[in-house]
């Protein structure tokens, strides 16, 4: 088998200033993509002045190392600069090929404690800042007919984490639109992806034991953002957990379920929960058509009693 390598691909990875950011542009750099790595700077919740000096120590370490890399410090909370930093791979590089969204902020609080801005900080950066930086990437990946694009979720969204309904929202928000992504872009050899990290970083060093940060290395993170942006990745829409050498597919699947015919009452419910919730057969679905036109219309065409 051959090494993957992006030599002549164009990558931006947003938030890649440190933690896991840092870690995906240093790799794709290593396999040679050049790279955009941007970064506005700010602190852990968003909050500060930001500035140039994170995302220039990336790129310095990517040209020590022998690769190519332009900084940009435009935020991806707005549309002006998720356009920015396209434009800065348009300028520096021509194109954009691959784009990693991983800029992110934290601001946790139990949610009848939880205040308008940190909902909106968190939701902007994560859920607009996936729109506002794919939108502009997407439009140069569909004229080249070819496109990588990653989001990252997070556990707490995808299962829950107490005080994290802002995050948890908004990263959910994203596994939505690389649902929808993943069929629009598929015409076009756009493939997207979303992983589900942990790592130690500076969103996590204060909630995960030291022993813990040690093994959870962003370097461990990587490897399959690189894969899912290579040319021979073909999975598309996939979510992928991944932390501390573990690498699983997680996903989305609906009960066999039951019908209940006629004018269903609540007592109907009630007496076949069991049936409602048992998951031996759950399947898994390409798109909302195999829900809708696989379980629900065939039913309703047969007219079928099943209780
Ligand atoms: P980090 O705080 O080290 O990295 C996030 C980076 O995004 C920072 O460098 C920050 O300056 C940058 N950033 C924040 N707002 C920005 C904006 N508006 N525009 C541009 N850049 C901005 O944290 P970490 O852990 O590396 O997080 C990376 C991603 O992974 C985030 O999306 C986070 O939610 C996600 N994640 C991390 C987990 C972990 O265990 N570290 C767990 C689950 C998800």
């Amino acid at each position: 088998m051959t090494d993957i390598r992006f030599d002549g691909r164009v990558a931006i990875v947003t938030g890649a200033g440190g933690g896991l950011g840092r870690s995906h542009a240093l790799l794709l750099a290593a396999h040679g993509a050049k790279v955009v790595v941007n970064d506005l700077g700010g602190a852990r919740d968003g909050t500060g002045e930001g500035g140039s000096a994170m995302a220039d120590q990336v790129v310095q370490e990517i040209k020590d190392a022998g690769g190519e890399a332009t900084a940009n410090y435009d935020g991806v909370d707005t549309l002006a600069g998720g356009e920015a930093i396209v434009k800065t791979a348009l300028d520096a590089y021509g194109k954009v090929d691959i784009l990693v969204n991983n800029a992110g902020i934290l601001r946790d609080r139990a949610f009848h404690n939880l205040e308008e801005a940190d909902w909106d900080a968190v939701v902007t950066v994560h859920m607009k800042g996936g729109f506002n930086v794919t939108q502009p990437a997407l439009r140069v990946m569909r004229q080249n007919s070819y496109g990588r694009i990653i989001f990252t979720t997070s556990a707490a969204g995808l299962y829950g984490n107490f005080g994290q309904t802002n995050y948890a929202a908004a990263k959910m928000a994203v596994v939505g639109m690389m649902n929808v992504l993943k069929l629009e872009g598929a015409k076009y050899n756009i493939i997207v992806n979303t992983i589900a990290p942990i790592a130690a970083s500076r969103l996590t060093e204060d909630v995960l034991p030291p022993q813990a940060l040690e093994m959870l290395k962003p370097e461990l993170v990587s490897p399959i953002v690189a894969y899912l942006c290579s040319e021979e990745c073909t999975e598309s829409g996939g979510i992928y957990s991944v932390g501390g050498g573990y690498f699983s597919r997680a996903a989305m699947y609906e009960a066999q379920g039951t019908f209940i015919d006629g004018d269903v009452t609540p007592e109907q419910v009630r007496d076949n929960i069991a049936k409602i919730t048992d998951m031996a057969g759950a399947e898994e679905f390409a798109n909302i058509n195999g829900q809708t036109m696989g379980r629900i219309f065939p039913h309703l065409q047969k007219g079928a009693p099943t209780q």
